[in-house]
């Protein structure tokens, strides 16, 4: 670890951490992917800085209400969440990217002692830390570049003490399978000792033509997205997929309470990857990803099974969207 303030590159982050996971294998992952009956690509994939960069514009886009929802609500119940909280709270994020709303979370806070921002971006998180370094000289600020799918030792790292809150906002563990988004709330509660907290996004079920026009945005962002993956398959994996076979589609299931993204084959094509032979024959589909949507009791009973007490919900008043309040039960 490195903990000799100021940091090279990051002054005023007090510890930076690398657990970077080895490199994902994006071709094996891939060829596995496209093999399937149902092909498919890992969404994490989606996220190279120039995906990064396409899903900014998403965000920013007028039929994608997940952000500016969220961003409102967590406006909204500052003053609620510092009563919960109480002082000097040690805040950690898994995920944190450009960490735009724990700055809201922070201000809200009363006097928070520490902030530690995570993600697989390692450079990403370092520079956004040091940031709010930088307009928090009070608080003890580190960043760590971590895949929060995988176990962490955070005894390892110097966290102050104070009631830890986890946050993981944006709804992304709606992009999980169900079974997924358990494991992951039961990695995330064990990060916490009995009375500290999980302060999670949820995005809440709506009409189904509201969500489909979130995830298939008029100005085609959220198309360029999944086309980025497309691009990447053809660059880094000397792939022959022509883009030009291919639409993109985001429906609704109902059943399963999800958006599932898809790119379709407006005609058979073959192709290669890494000079293996596919065929997609017309209308077939490469899934991309899954949106899931809940109600607030459906994401209560996913948090119960994780072991985590739901203690409260916010709701938006401009599109249903929840943030939910979680603690690890027993004596604090
Ligand atoms: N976490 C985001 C969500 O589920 C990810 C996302 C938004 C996404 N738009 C997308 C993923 C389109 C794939 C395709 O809202």
């Amino acid at each position: 670890m490195t903990s000799t303030p100021p940091l090279p590159g990051a002054p005023g982050l007090a510890f930076f951490e690398d657990l970077r996971p080895p490199a994902g294998d994006f071709r094996a992952d891939v060829l596995a992917g496209l093999a399937k009956p149902q092909k498919a690509i890992p969404a994490k994939y989606f996220y190279d800085p120039e995906g990064s960069r396409i899903f900014d514009r998403i965000t920013r886009a007028p039929e994608y209400y997940p952000t500016r929802t969220e961003l409102a609500l967590l406006d909204a119940i500052g003053p609620e969440r510092r009563a919960l909280a109480g002082p000097g709270a040690v805040v950690l994020e898994p995920g944190a990217g450009s960490s735009v709303k724990v700055r809201k979370l922070i201000d809200a806070l009363d006097a928070p002692a520490s902030y530690v921002g995570m993600d697989i971006s390692g450079d990403h998180v370092k520079a956004a830390c040091a940031d709010i370094a930088s307009d928090h000289p009070d608080m003890v600020i580190g960043a760590v570049c971590h895949d929060f799918t995988r176990p962490i030792d955070l005894s390892a790292l110097p966290l102050p003490p104070g009631r830890r809150i986890v946050f993981f906002p944006g709804s992304t563990i709606g992009n999980f399978e169900l079974i997924d988004a358990r494991a992951l709330l039961q990695t995330l509660a064990g990060w916490l000792r009995p009375g500290d907290a999980l302060l999670v996004g949820a995005d809440l079920r709506k009409e189904a033509s509201v969500l489909e026009a979130a995830y298939d945005d008029a100005e085609g962002a959220t198309a360029d997205f999944n086309f980025n993956l497309v691009s990447r398959i053809n660059t880094e994996l000397d792939g022959t997929l022509n883009p030009e076979g291919l639409r993109y589609r985001a429906f609704w299931n109902p059943y399963r309470s999800r958006m599932e993204m898809y790119l379709q084959a407006v005609r058979d094509q073959h192709f290669t990857v890494c000079g293996r032979e596919f065929v997609l024959r017309e209308s077939e589909t490469i899934h991309t990803e899954n949106s899931h949507k809940f109600t607030l009791d459906t994401f209560r009973d996913l948090a119960r099974s994780a072991g985590l007490a739901p203690v409260h919900a916010w709701q938006a008043r401009q599109q249903p969207f929840s943030i939910h309040w979680l603690e690890c039960p027993g004596e604090a």
